[in-house]
């Protein structure tokens, strides 16, 4: 039992306290975190795909003087409304995660400032979301706010995989950058990701800026970027598993499976101009592909200098004491 669970539990029972005081209450407010920065990656796309971007024509304010939609803007107005309204469930986690954190940071120091950063980055979406709007869905800024909130939802599996307790497994120094080779190609995809659909049809508006980058190019370097990393995925499969890192190599195997079903989804969107269901189906798939990144980069680490002389050490005294008997 925790310091803190001791002291808020009272002889009368339930306090509100009791919601984020425990270590298991702590795990469930990150992973809450995680969930809800996955799910506003995907409503963010929904609000695209549904060109309703300017629903909310201003921000903070949706209309000049007004915190809601206007009857007339319709389906798009109440669309990207609720998805602003998301923002709030976003803050409730990150609080609630930051709390528990606090109350267990005696046990847990390193999750102190990766969920500051999570709890810090939710501001810092909504601004950069509101200079989207008022800049007219400007592409690069809409890849941007796409951008950051990846690296929230790698910071929250992060987090998790801390609170969880279990520790890496210690590989190889090679096996080591094969994963993070892995990693980082993941992320390359996903940024060339955002350029291809900078350059097509699914702006958020129907006046929204394009751009001007060739579509047939942009997606053939976006799905040479997807073999490397199916590539880099196979390889981190097949070492972790010559090597018998258990827990990695299940990590691997998930991040395989997920890449190899984002690939086929992103063929089948190419080839059949882009449908809107494919399109949310693709994003769905990013979020997937990014949390199997993240926890397959946080269950390695490299195994130290020290650690591999202890090993050989140890290695080579079992093999002079059986030599012995
Ligand atoms: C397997 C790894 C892959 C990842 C991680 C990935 C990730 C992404 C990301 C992040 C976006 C941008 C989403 C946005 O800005 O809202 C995107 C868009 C896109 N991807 Fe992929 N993708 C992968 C594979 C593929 C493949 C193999 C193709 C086949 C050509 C493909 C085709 C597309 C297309 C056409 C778009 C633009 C969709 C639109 O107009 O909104 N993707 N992808």
């Amino acid at each position: 039992m925790d310091v803190m669970t001791r002291t808020t539990r009272s002889p009368n029972g339930w306090t509100p306290l009791r919601l984020v005081d425990s270590e298991k209450a702590m795990k469930r407010w990150l992973i809450a975190s995680l969930v809800a920065n996955m799910l506003i990656i995907v409503t963010g796309a929904v609000v695209r795909v549904t060109g309703s971007g300017l629903g909310c024509p201003t921000w903070p304010h949706c209309y000049e003087g007004s915190w809601t939609p206007h009857p007339e803007s319709g389906a798009n107005g109440v669309i990207e409304f609720g998805n602003r309204l998301l923002t709030f469930v976003l803050i409730i986690a990150a609080l609630g995660a930051f709390i528990s954190v606090w109350l267990n940071r005696r046990a847990f120091t390193k999750l102190w400032w990766l969920s500051l950063g999570i709890g810090l980055g939710i501001p810092l979406q909504a601004v950069v979301g509101g200079i989207v709007v008022r800049l007219d869905l400007n592409p690069s800024l809409v890849a941007a706010h796409l951008l950051l909130s990846v690296a929230l939802v790698v910071l929250a599996t992060w987090a998790v995989t801390v609170a969880r307790g279990v520790p890496a497994d210690a590989v190889p120094p090679f096996m080591r950058y094969v994963v993070i080779g892995t990693f980082a190609m993941a992320m390359v995809s996903i940024v060339i990701g955002t350029l291809v659909t900078g350059a097509g049809p699914h702006a958020g508006d129907i006046d929204a800026e394009r751009n001007g980058l060739s579509i047939p190019i942009i997606a053939r370097v976006h799905s040479a970027s997807a073999w490397l990393l199916t590539l880099g995925s196979i390889a981190s499969v097949v070492l972790l598993r010559r090597g018998r890192h258990v827990r990695a190599t299940r990590a691997a195997w998930v991040l395989l499976g997920t890449v190899a079903l984002q690939g086929l989804i992103g063929y089948v969107q190419y080839f059949t101009g882009v449908p809107v269901g494919l399109v949310i189906l693709h994003i769905i798939g990013l979020t997937l592909v990014t949390l199997a990144a993240a926890w397959l980069l946080f269950s390695t680490r490299r195994r130290s200098t020290a650690t591999d002389t202890t090993v050989a050490s140890s290695a080579s005294t079992r093999r002079s004491t059986s030599a012995s008997r």
